[in-house]
C-alpha cells in the first residue's frame, strides 16, 4: 500500500522548497510519543462514539505502536518534505494500514495535536524536573544539618558586614529555590488544559467526548474556548519565566561559590570532579561547571524575550509563528535539569574551611554592630552609639575593635564595661535569634520549616 499522503493530499504539505525552513521536525521528534499517545486516545474516543469500529481503532492503534517502536529504535522513514511530525505518522499509517488511516483525523487538526503534544510532553518534563528541585532542596537541608555551627563572614557589597552561620547562607539558597519550585508547580497547573477538541480552532462537528480525552490523556482540565485552545502559549511563557528564574537563581548561587573557591577566600573546596584544567598553567582547577550554570543562564531568558516577542503580534487563532514556540522551552528545560543535576550532585561533595571562614571574620571589624548595639543596650540611641563605634573604628591603630582593652574601649565611652569583652563572633551569632535571623536556634526552626515544606510537596503536581 503505498497511496500516502505525499500524493494524496499535497495541499497540506506546500512551501518543501525549503522543507527544513518550514518544517518544525526538530522540536516535534522530542514529543513523538506524546504525539502517539494523543491519536491513540482520540482514535478510542472516535470508537467510543461510534465513528470508528473497533476493528478500525484496533488497526489504527497497532499501527500507531509500531511506528512509536520504529522511531524509539531509529527505523522510521521520515520524508523530510512533510512539514511535521504529525504529517509523517499518518502518512506511515497509509502505508502500514491503508484508507483507513485517513479516518483518524476527522474532527481534529493538526493545531489542536500539536498544543496537546507539547502541554503533555511539558507537563512530564516538569514532573521529572520538580523531583530535581526536591533533592537539591533535600541536599541543602542535609549540609546545612551538617554544618550548623559553622560561621563565616556576611558580606553586603563584598564587604565584610556580619557574621552569619554557613547553615543560615545554604538556608537562604533554599528559601528561594523553593519558590522556584512554586513556580514549576504553577507553571504545570496552566499547562493542565487540554485543548484536544478545538479542531482548527472553531470547535468541530461530531460529538466528540473530551472529557473521556482528559481521562485518557491524564489532564484534570479541558480548555473552555476552542481560539484559545489553539492559539494561547502563556503556558509556555510561563515555563520560560519559570526556567528563567531558576536559573538566574543557580547562577547567583554558582557566583557566590566561585568567589569562595577562589585562592583569595579559600571558604570552599570544591570537589575536582567538577574542575578543569588549563591547557597552559598547569596549577589551576578552574570551577567550569559552575561557570557554565552561570552561562547558560541566558539562554532562558533570551527565549522567554523570544516567545513574548512572537506572541504579542500574532492575532488569535493559529498562525504559523507559533511553530517556534516550543524549541526554546525545550532547550531550557534541559538546561534546568542538567544545572539541578550538576549543583545537586557538587553540594553533596562540598566542604567547608570553617578556620580560613573564622580567621577571616577575626581579620576585621566585622563585630562593629555587635559593639554599638552592646552601647545601645545602656539606653543611649544608636545613632550616639554608632558614632561612638565609628570613631572607634578610625582610631584603631592597627587593631581590630575586638582586640581592644577594656581600658582603650573607655576611652571612647565610659559606657563599656568588663562583659564588652565578651563580644565575639560566636555571640554576635547566637544573639541575632529573630525570627529568620542567623542564630543556631533560628536556623534550627528554618529547617524545621523546610522539612515540613519538602513533606507537603514531595509529591506534587
Ligand atoms: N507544524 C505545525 C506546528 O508545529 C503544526 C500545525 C500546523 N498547522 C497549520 N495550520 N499549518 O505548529
Amino acid at each position: 500500500m503505498t497511496k500516502n499522503l505525499n500524493n494524496k493530499t499535497s495541499s497540506v504539505q506546500g512551501g518543501e522548497i525549503y522543507g527544513d525552513f518550514t518544517s518544525s521536525f526538530d522540536s516535534d521528534i522530542r514529543m513523538y510519543s506524546e504525539d502517539i499517545d494523543v491519536s491513540i486516545a482520540y482514535s478510542n474516543m472516535l470508537s467510543k462514539i461510534g465513528v470508528l469500529t473497533l476493528d478500525e481503532t484496533n488497526l489504527i492503534n497497532s499501527a500507531l505502536e509500531d511506528i512509536r517502536n520504529e522511531i524509539k529504535n531509529g527505523t522510521f522513514k521520515w520524508d523530510k518534505k512533510l512539514e511535521d511530525i504529525h504529517l509523517n505518522i499518518e502518512n506511515s499509517m497509509y502505508d502500514k494500514i491503508g484508507e483507513v488511516a485517513g479516518k483518524l483525523h476527522f474532527g481534529r487538526s493538526r493545531n489542536d495535536q500539536v498544543a496537546t503534544d507539547s502541554r503533555l510532553y511539558f507537563i512530564r518534563k516538569i514532573d521529572f524536573l520538580n523531583t530535581l528541585i526536591i533533592d537539591f532542596l533535600q541536599e541543602l537541608v542535609k549540609l546545612s544539618e551538617k554544618n550548623i555551627s559553622i560561621m563565616l563572614p556576611g558580606y553586603t557589597h563584598l564587604q565584610k558586614g556580619q557574621p552569619i552561620l554557613i547553615s543560615h547562607n545554604l538556608m537562604s539558597y533554599f528559601s528561594i529555590i523553593s519558590r522556584d519550585l512554586r513556580r514549576f508547580l504553577n507553571a504545570r497547573n496552566n499547562l493542565d488544559n487540554m485543548p484536544l477538541g478545538s479542531g482548527a480552532f472553531a470547535g468541530v462537528t461530531i460529538p466528540i467526548d473530551r472529557e473521556y480525552l482528559a481521562s485518557e490523556l491524564g489532564f484534570s482540565n479541558i480548555s473552555s474556548n476552542s481560539i484559545d485552545g489553539v492559539s494561547s502559549r502563556d503556558h509556555i511563557l510561563d515555563i520560560l519565566y519559570s526556567c528563567s528564574s531558576i536559573m538566574i537563581n543557580l547562577s547567583r548561587i554558582s557566583e557566590e561559590l566561585i568567589i569562595w573557591n577562589s585562592e583569595e577566600f579559600d571558604f570552599v573546596n570544591i570537589p575536582d570532579e567538577f574542575t578543569t584544567g588549563s591547557s597552559i598553567m598547569p596549577q589551576k582547577r578552574n570551577p567550569d561547571y559552575l561557570e557554565l550554570i552561570r552561562g547558560k543562564t541566558g539562554h532562558s531568558l533570551g527565549q522567554l524575550v523570544n516567545l513574548a516577542t512572537s506572541l504579542k503580534g500574532l492575532t488569535f487563532t493559529y498562525n504559523r509563528d507559533l511553530q517556534e514556540d516550543r524549541k526554546g522551552a525545550m532547550d531550557s528545560i534541559e538546561i534546568v535539569t542538567q544545572s539541578l543535576e550538576v549543583i545537586k550532585n557538587l553540594f553533596s561533595k562540598i566542604s567547608f574551611n570553617e578556620e580560613k571562614m573564622i580567621d577571616s571574620a577575626n581579620k576585621s571589624n566585622i563585630l562593629a554592630t555587635d559593639f554599638a548595639d552592646y552601647l545601645a543596650n545602656k539606653k543611649i540611641p544608636y545613632r550616639e552609639a554608632y558614632k561612638i563605634i565609628k570613631d572607634i573604628s578610625l582610631n584603631l591603630k592597627g587593631k581590630y575593635i575586638h582586640e581592644l582593652s577594656l581600658d582603650e574601649l573607655r576611652q571612647f565611652s565610659k559606657l563599656f564595661e568588663k562583659d564588652a569583652l565578651d563580644i565575639s563572633l560566636r555571640n554576635s551569632i547566637e544573639n541575632r535569634n529573630s525570627t529568620g535571623g542567623t542564630s543556631t536556634n533560628s536556623v534550627r526552626n528554618q529547617i524545621i520549616e523546610a522539612k515540613n515544606f519538602l513533606k507537603k510537596n514531595k509529591n506534587a503536581k
